[in-house]
């Protein structure tokens, strides 16, 4: 008896540190989604601030943000963009998920932009994991508090229910959402 229940912990030892294992390659291979992603957007929106103008980036963000977005998705990952405060409808945060993105924007503020992610099991045994996206200068020039007026009577005609306003530097923007299943 005894040398059963020593077996089957040794066997509820090894399958844990095998899923262990696995969960963080899979983890560090959804962080690397989200960094891709990151990184294309932020090509893309400086490309076009620099040669065109914040008007010609905005129309940019307006027509490619979804498509590059959904063309990071991996073999088994999917990463999209959420906030509380959005522009686009389709980056709402999903209401399973609201009161784990309350807690990264908690530990986010608490540690003054330190605590950038939140990783967890979903009700329907996906594995999630929220990065937090931070306001950086250049942001507020669409997200910011002192739109360019011109520019900001175009967000309000594109995005006639935009929260993306008011944001301040270093606040947290919103966050990546990272899905898999194992
Ligand atoms: C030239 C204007 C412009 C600038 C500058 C800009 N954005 Fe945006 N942003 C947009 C537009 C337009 C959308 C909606 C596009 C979409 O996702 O369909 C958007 C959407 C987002 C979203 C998705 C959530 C939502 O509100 O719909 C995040 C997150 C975001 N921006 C973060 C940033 C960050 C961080 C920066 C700075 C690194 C930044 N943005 C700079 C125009 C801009």
């Amino acid at each position: 008896m005894k040398m059963r229940s020593k077996l089957l912990f040794g066997v509820f030892i090894s399958t844990s540190i095998l899923t262990m294992a696995t969960n963080a390659a899979d983890k560090e291979a959804a962080n690397d989604l989200a960094m891709a992603l990151q990184k294309d957007l932020g090509t893309v929106l400086m490309t076009a601030m620099m040669e065109d103008g914040p008007m010609a980036a905005l129309h940019v963000c307006n027509l490619e943000a979804q498509d590059i977005t959904a063309n990071h998705d991996g073999d088994k990952a999917k990463v999209t963009r959420i906030s509380h405060r959005n522009r686009n409808a389709l980056n709402e945060v999903p209401e399973e998920f609201a009161e784990k993105y309350a807690e990264l924007m908690d530990n986010y503020q608490a540690s003054e932009g330190k605590a950038k992610a939140v990783d967890f099991i979903s009700e329907g045994e996906q594995h999630i994991s929220m990065r937090a996206i931070p306001t950086a200068q250049h942001c507020l020039a669409c997200h910011g508090g002192n739109i360019e007026p011109e520019l900001k009577a175009e967000i309000d005609r594109l995005y006639p229910n935009d929260e993306a306003v008011d944001f301040n530097l270093g606040e947290m923007r919103g966050a990546f959402l990272i899905e898999w299943q194992e």
